[in-house]
Order: C-alpha cells, then structure tokens, then sequence
C-alpha cells in the first residue's frame, strides 16, 4: 500500500480552500493509502502567534479533521512538535539546502514582503516541509495549487539527498485536485482565498454559521454580465463560485449553466448558499460533540506513537548516512 502525507497549519480559521484543496481529499485517499495527516504547529510559529489561541487552534483542528470524515483507524492523525524527529531531520534537510532557493520561494517573499523583522524560520519553512514528508516515505502529498513549489523543492532536497550520502529517501508525487485546487477569494477573485485576509468577506470558513454564509456568498463579487457561465478568465468571481456548487452540490458545471440559464447571480447565490450551508452543517455538528469530548486526546495520543515510531527510524538512517553520533563498540 502506498504512504501519503499531508498537513495544515493550525493558524485558526481553516476556510473552504483549506477543505476543498486538501481536508475532502485526504477523507477520498484514506481507504486507498496509508495516511498520515499531521498539525503542522511547528510551521505555525514561524509568523508571530499568540500561545494561548496557537494552543486552542491546534485542537480545533484536530476536531475538525475528524468532523470531516478523516477516520483515526484507517489514518494516523498527530500533531507534529509531538514527534521531535520533524524538528530533527528539518535541520538535516536545512543542511542540504541553499540560500538562494529557499529566497525564490515565493511564500518566503509574500510573507517577508515590507516585513522589517522577518523570522529566520520563515526561510528555512520548506526544508521543514521537506521532512515532514520524508520522514514517512510518503509516495504522495495532497495539497491545494499553493503548494506545488515546496513540493518541488522536498523532491530537489531528497533527490540531493540521496546522491551526497545514500539512497534513503522516498521522492515524493504531488497530487492536486483537478477541481478546486485553487479556491479564489469572494472579493477578488484574481487572489487565493486565504484565511489570513484582512477582509472576513473574502473566504468562508468551515465554521461559520448559516447567516454568515449567505451574507458572505451573496456579496461576492461577479460581473455585470449576469449569466451563469464558467470563463475562467473573464469571468472569474461566477467561475469560482460555480466550482465551489460543482464539487460541495454534486452537480456538473454544464448542469449548473443550464440550470442557471435565464436566471440571475441572486437565485444562483441563493442556492450555493444553501448548497454551502448544508455541506457544512454535518461537520460542524460532529465539530462541537468532539471538542466536548475526551475522544480527541486519545486518537492524538495513538497517532504521536505510530508516527514516532516510524519518523524515528528514517531520522537514525539520515543520521547514520550522514555520519552524526557514534557507533558502539
Ligand atoms: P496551509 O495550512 O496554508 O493549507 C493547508 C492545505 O490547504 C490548501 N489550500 C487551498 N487549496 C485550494 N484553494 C485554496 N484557496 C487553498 N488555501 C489553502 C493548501 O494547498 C494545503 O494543501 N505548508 C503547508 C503545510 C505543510 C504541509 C507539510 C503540507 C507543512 N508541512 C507537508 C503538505 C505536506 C501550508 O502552509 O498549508
């Protein structure tokens, strides 16, 4: 059976791009992989964060991977400063790195951009990200468009990797959904929906409530045009809007335009609203019952220990190729 992993940071919020580029794929691959689906709070920590929220999002999003679907018998699901071999082999994996091509990353220079005091960390991220999936062999990585050049990066890293020392590391895949691996914001839809912008309009939550929703979709913004259309590249607000129906309502695109045929943006975003609101709804539901509950600590408890044992043992074999430590004699 082939490994995949994959991770999201706990840095609250956890939108619809989040879902749809990576949660609702990872509850399809959890019956054909191996999985291992991780916290990242230690990326988290490279912008500024204050301990007591960090703390509180890490558990929520635990609850929320779960609400999803994510089933902690088939998946191993942890947080990752539980397992210290990330911290670890993130400084292996550092040390195979350059300066110059951890700087062309170009998460590094969004979040660096017009930033005086900019973290160290927030250059050496990806070489962390590079041992996350490392560390577990993962043949495949599910993430959302944003995140194809780290993984090219963790293929480069491990590929330098191998011919310096020894053939250890796996090279990972990359795999995106062919729809919605780039959910756009409500308010611009040239831009990535992103949780971290300052504009609430401008992505949906996983928990915001039915009222939000329909007040969030109803003021997204479109074109004077009027017609339900998917155009990619002129008209990108409805083509967003009817790739989010398409992959939450189970509907095709060709369906949702001849459904919409004749009919105006307010019926349209009436109906995604609803189709929204009750995609939603389960998750959420399932989200408070966890957070209530003890059943969380116990699941993280048991993925921190599949996943030690297992990122154990590839950090030895890094090391021992390497040439770090001693052998007994
Ligand atoms: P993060 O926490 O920003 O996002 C988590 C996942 O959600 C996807 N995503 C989106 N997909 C579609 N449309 C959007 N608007 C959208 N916004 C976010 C992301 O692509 C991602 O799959 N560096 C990673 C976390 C990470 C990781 C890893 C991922 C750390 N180590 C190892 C995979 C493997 C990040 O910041 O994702």
């Amino acid at each position: 059976m082939k490994t995949i992993f994959s991770g999201i940071q706990p840095s609250g919020t956890i939108t619809l791009g989040n879902y749809i580029g990576a949660l609702k794929q990872f509850v399809e691959l959890q019956n054909e992989y191996n999985c291992y689906f991780c916290i990242v709070d230690q990326h988290a920590i490279t912008v500024p964060q204050d301990p007591a929220t960090l703390r509180k999002n890490i558990r929520s999003l635990a609850a929320l991977y779960i609400a999803v679907g994510i089933d902690p018998e088939k998946a191993t699901l942890f947080i990752q400063s539980e397992v210290p071999a990330h911290a670890q082999a993130g400084w292996l994996m550092q040390c195979v790195s350059y300066i110059g091509e951890l700087e062309r990353m170009t998460q590094f220079k969004d979040k660096s951009a017009g930033k005086e005091a900019v973290s160290a960390s927030l250059l050496t991220y990806p070489p962390l990200m590079a041992a996350d999936i490392l560390l577990y062999n993962a043949d495949l990585v599910p993430v959302g468009e944003d995140q194809k050049q780290h993984l090219e990066l963790t293929r480069d890293l491990a590929e330098r990797f191998n011919k310096k020392y020894r053939e250890i590391l796996t090279i990972p895949e990359v795999r995106i959904p062919e729809v919605g691996a780039r959910i756009m914001s409500l308010q611009d839809p040239t831009k990535k929906m992103s949780k971290s912008d300052p504009n609430q309009k401008a992505f949906l939550a996983l928990l915001d409530d039915p009222k939000q929703i329909e007040k969030k979709i109803k003021s997204a913004v479109t074109d004077s045009e009027g017609i339900v259309k998917y155009d990619k590249e002129n008209k990108p607000g409805i083509s967003n809007l009817l790739s989010i129906y398409t992959i939450l309502g189970n509907k095709t695109i060709a369906e949702l335009e001849e459904m919409y045929h004749g009919k105006g943006y307010g019926d349209f975003k009436g109906d995604l609203a609803n189709v929204v609101i009750n995609a939603f709804k389960p998750i959420q539901d399932k989200y408070y019952e966890l957070m209530e509950s003890n059943e969380l600590d116990e699941i993280l408890d048991l993925g921190a220990e599949k996943a030690n044992k297992i990122a154990s043992l590839t950090l030895k074999k890094m090391e021992n190729a390497m040439g770090l430590g001693r052998k007994r004699k």
